[in-house]
């Protein structure tokens, strides 16, 4: 293998020197387990039909774990797993050849240099977390989707802006007070750094609730990546259209489905990306966007006759398949979910009718969980995406640092762009901010608790500051500043002693930090108990 690439690269180096996830060697996948990652499953989801017995894949970015997963959810498929960190691939074969996972081959692929691409198409692509990473996500996902066979599916994970905006602001901690990917010990320093905050902070909350950031590695993948970034659901939405492709499956707990979505907040008439969007602002999302995607030149699929799930029936691939088959026919059991929502509970008649004639009682239940696949193709109810003109000022604005008596704290910006979504973009078509907050009764769910008070989401802190908030949303827009040196906070010196102090006592690589750099740290770090500040113009 050739790795001259990843040494020009930062991101390449840094999955060079922090294969992701770090997930033990040994650490094992049910073979009864993945079924949603299952080929025919994925395809019936996707209004594409049945799935041809030996599918071709492809995981391009597969990183140390999902090569093993999708190798164990399609004993009979062709896979190829790619990545451009060889260090991962290694991780990821080895892992294959101890769970002897043997339908899977390696090779090293740059989704930025289509001279280094596999030939041929595939059934399924797998691309889930890499296209953030990438200089030119839309070349990539338009050349992915070329790949696909005539009803093939491409699975695509990325990261919603608004959601992921605690991360993106620990990224920014890490880089003002100089941790970096590039150094073994800072991934542990970083995870001290931020447990040194106080229990009421929405970052250390961040932090400490990310899954990843027990490891150095999902450390450095979430709070010191290289590069990466998130996505509105305008943003992708526009990017699957001009890719040719059409979202075909959310795989999103039902909450976060568009349609159960848009029936609950009275969206119907909007799209898609509309109402993913206004989840995502909101903060009601909870998890990033997972999209099964089809080429926009071929219409649906019919899904065919009813069928039980190839992993629970049929013939076992392997003896160790058809005793957990025989146990869960037994006794029932617990097979988990990919959507966040807990276990599904299979019970043991249930079991015994996917693995021999489906009882017609038994099918509606069956269906609805994805154990059944075929019968009519669900047709969602609103299209895929509508451009809304004025995003990216609506972002910039966003962003922007507001200067005067009581701004909106920068910290909390995120929210702001909810609470100001209905005046600042008014292409949107939002009804007034009180309806808004009515509409989200009783669907909003508070994440603030204990400790935290407020700044988790948008509905609680809302309700939390109602009148400081009203009359915020009544006075004209503060002046905006090109930064944090054009500003000055109340108290400014002690305050960017106080943020200097706690880098230098905490373990910051950099401690010598400029003014607007301790302005900014200072305003990460401890402006939390105030929804808004006082930002004095320079
Ligand atoms: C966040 S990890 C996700 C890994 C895996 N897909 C998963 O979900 O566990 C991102 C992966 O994308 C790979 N990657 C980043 N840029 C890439 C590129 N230009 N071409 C191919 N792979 C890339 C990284 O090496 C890394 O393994």
């Amino acid at each position: 293998m050739d790795g001259t690439r990843s040494a020009t690269n930062d991101i390449g180096r840094q999955y060079g020197d922090w294969p992701y996830p770090a997930v033990p060697l040994l650490a094992n996948v049910n073979s009864t387990h993945p079924w949603q990652l299952h080929c025919d499953s994925l395809w019936d989801r996707c209004g594409r039909g049945k799935a041809p017995d030996r599918p071709r894949i492809w995981i391009a970015g597969c990183g140390t774990f999902q090569p093993y997963v999708f190798g164990t959810a399609n004993p009979r498929a062709e896979i190829l797993a790619t990545d451009l960190s060889e260090p991962s691939l290694a991780r990821a074969q080895r892992r294959c050849a101890v769970h002897r996972v043997r339908n899977v081959t390696f090779a090293p692929c740059d989704l930025e240099d289509p001279s280094t691409w596999p030939e041929g198409e595939f059934d399924l692509i797998e691309c889930y977390g890499v296209l953030m990473n990438l200089r030119d996500p839309l070349s990539a996902l338009a050349a992915l989707g070329q790949r696909l066979t005539r009803d093939g599916v491409l699975r695509v994970m990325v990261y919603p802006q608004f959601s992921r905006t605690r991360v993106f602001q620990l990224q920014r901690v890490a880089r003002l007070c100089g941790f970096h990917a590039g150094d073994r010990s800072h991934p542990s320093r970083f995870r001290a750094f931020v447990r040194s905050l106080a229990r009421t902070s929405p970052l250390r909350y961040a932090f400490t609730t990310y899954a990843d950031s027990r490891n150095d590695a999902g450390i450095v993948d979430a709070f010191l990546h290289a590069g990466d970034r998130g996505f509105t659901a305008w943003q992708l939405g526009s990017l699957i259209e001009a890719a040719g492709l059409e979202p075909a499956h959310w795989m999103h707990r039902p909450w976060a489905q568009p349609d159960v979505a848009a029936a609950r907040l009275g969206l119907q008439a909007r799209s898609q990306s509309t109402v993913l969007g206004y989840l995502d602002l909101w903060q009601e999302l909870r998890q990033n966007f997972v999209v099964g995607l089809v080429r926009d030149d071929v219409a649906a699929a019919a899904k065919g006759p009813l069928r039980p799930h190839p992993t629970f029936a049929g013939k076992p691939a392997s003896l160790r398949h058809a005793l957990r088959l025989l146990r869960l026919r037994l006794f029932g059991g617990r097979v988990p979910t990919r959507t966040g929502d807990g276990d599904l509970v299979l019970r043991a008649r249930d079991a015994r009718a996917l693995g021999s004639s489906l009882d017609a009682r038994d099918v509606p239940r069956l269906l609805a969980d994805g154990l059944v696949l075929g019968g009519e193709p669900e047709q969602p109810d609103l299209c895929p995406h509508e451009v809304i003109a004025g995003e990216d000022r609506f972002l910039r604005d966003a962003a922007a640092l507001r200067v005067g008596r009581r701004a909106p704290n920068p910290l909390y910006g995120h929210l702001f762009a909810a609470f100001e979504a209905d005046r600042r973009w008014p292409e949107l078509g939002l009804p007034s901010f009180d309806d808004q907050m009515g509409t989200w009764l009783p669907w909003a769910s508070p994440l603030e608790h204990g400790r935290i008070r407020f700044g988790l989401s948008p509905y609680a802190t809302a309700q939390r500051h109602p009148t400081a908030l009203r009359d915020h949303l009544g006075r004209e827009p503060l002046p905006v500043a090109h930064g944090y040196d054009a500003v000055r906070l109340r108290d400014d010196t002690r305050r960017l002693a106080a943020a200097r102090a706690f880098a230098t006592a905490h373990g910051a690589p950099r401690t010598q930090l400029d003014d607007a750099a301790a302005r900014e740290l200072w305003t990460l770090l401890f402006s939390q108990e105030d929804l808004f500040l006082t930002l004095l113009p320079a």
